[in-house]
C-alpha cells in the first residue's frame, strides 16, 4: 500500500481552544480521515465514490462508509431518525440517535480502519450535527460537540469537504418522497446552510469548500485538487 505522509498534527498557532479540538488535530491514527458534508442533494456520494475510485488506483485501502449508518446498529438508527412517521422526535432525542449511531461506526468500523492505516471517506460526521442540530435545531453548537467528543472519544476528521451547490440544482435532486428531515420547513433548512457557513469560517482550518456546481468530471477535479493541496495523496 502506499505509505501515508500525514499532514502536521499542531494546530495553527491562532486557533482558538474549541478549534484546536475539532480543527487541524485530526484523528491522530495511522490512516487518514476524511468526511463529506454539504445540504441533501449536493452529490457526496457520488464524488466520494469517484475519490475513492482514484485513490485505490493510487495503491491506498479506502473505506467508504456514511452517517448515520455504516453498521447494523446505526442502519437500524437511520431507519428511525428518517421515518417521517417520528414527526414529533424531539431534538434532544434526535441528537443522542445521531451520537449513538456514531459512537457505533466510530468503534466497529472508522478507528479500527484508521489504526490499520487505511484512508477513510466517510458521507457526513460530526458537523452535519452541528449543522442541523446545533444550527437547525438550535440546540447550540457546545453540546452537539460535548456529545461527540464522549461518543467518539474524541475522534476528529483530519480533513472536511464541504460540496457548496445551489439550492435550485439541489432541490432538482430531491427524493420524490422526503425522509423526515427533507419534510422541514425552508427555514430550518435555512438555518442549516447558514450552519455550515459559520462551520467553514469558524473551522477554516479543517473545513474546506469545494464549489460543487457543473460537470461531475469537474467536481470531481476541484476535489482532489483540495485533497492535494492538503494531504498530498495523488504526488507520491
Ligand atoms: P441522507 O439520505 O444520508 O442524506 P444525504 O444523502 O443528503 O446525505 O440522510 C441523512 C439526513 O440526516 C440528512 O438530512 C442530514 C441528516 N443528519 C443530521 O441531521 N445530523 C447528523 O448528524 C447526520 C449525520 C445527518
Amino acid at each position: 500500500m502506499t505509505g501515508i505522509v500525514r499532514p502536521s498534527p499542531l494546530p495553527p498557532e491562532d486557533a482558538t481552544l474549541d478549534e484546536s479540538a475539532l480543527a487541524g488535530l485530526g484523528s491522530g491514527l495511522k490512516g487518514l480521515f476524511i468526511t463529506f458534508e454539504g445540504l441533501d442533494g449536493c452529490g457526496k456520494s457520488t464524488q466520494m465514490e469517484l475519490l475513492a475510485a482514484a485513490l485505490r488506483e493510487r495503491g491506498y485501502v479506502v473505506l467508504v462508509t456514511r452517517e448515520p449508518g455504516g453498521t447494523g446498529l446505526g442502519e437500524s438508527i437511520r431507519d428511525l431518525l428518517l421515518d417521517p412517521h417520528h414527526h414529533g422526535m424531539s431534538a434532544r432525542a434526535e441528537a443522542l440517535l445521531y451520537a449513538a449511531a456514531r459512537a457505533q461506526l466510530v468503534e466497529q468500523v472508522i478507528r479500527p480502519a484508521l489504526d490499520d492505516g487505511q484512508v477513510v471517506l466517510c458521507d457526513r460526521y460530526l458537523d452535519s450535527s452541528l449543522a442541523y442540530q446545533g444550527y437547525g435545531r438550535g440546540l447550540g453548537i457546545d453540546d452537539i460537540i460535548t456529545l461527540n467528543v464522549w461518543g467518539t472519544k474524541c475522534l476528529f476528521p483530519d480533513l472536511t469537504l464541504f460540496l457548496d451547490l445551489d439550492d435550485s440544482i439541489r432541490s432538482t435532486r430531491l427524493a420524490a418522497v422526503p425522509d423526515r428531515l427533507e419534510a422541514e420547513d425552508d427555514e430550518f433548512h435555512q438555518r442549516v446552510a447558514e450552519g455550515y457557513r459559520t462551520l467553514l469560517t469558524l473551522h477554516r482550518h479543517r473545513i474546506r469548500r469545494v464549489d460543487a456546481q457543473g460537470l461531475e468530471s469537474d467536481v470531481q477535479a476541484r476535489v482532489r485538487a483540495v485533497i492535494e493541496e492538503e494531504l498530498a495523496l495523488f504526488s507520491h
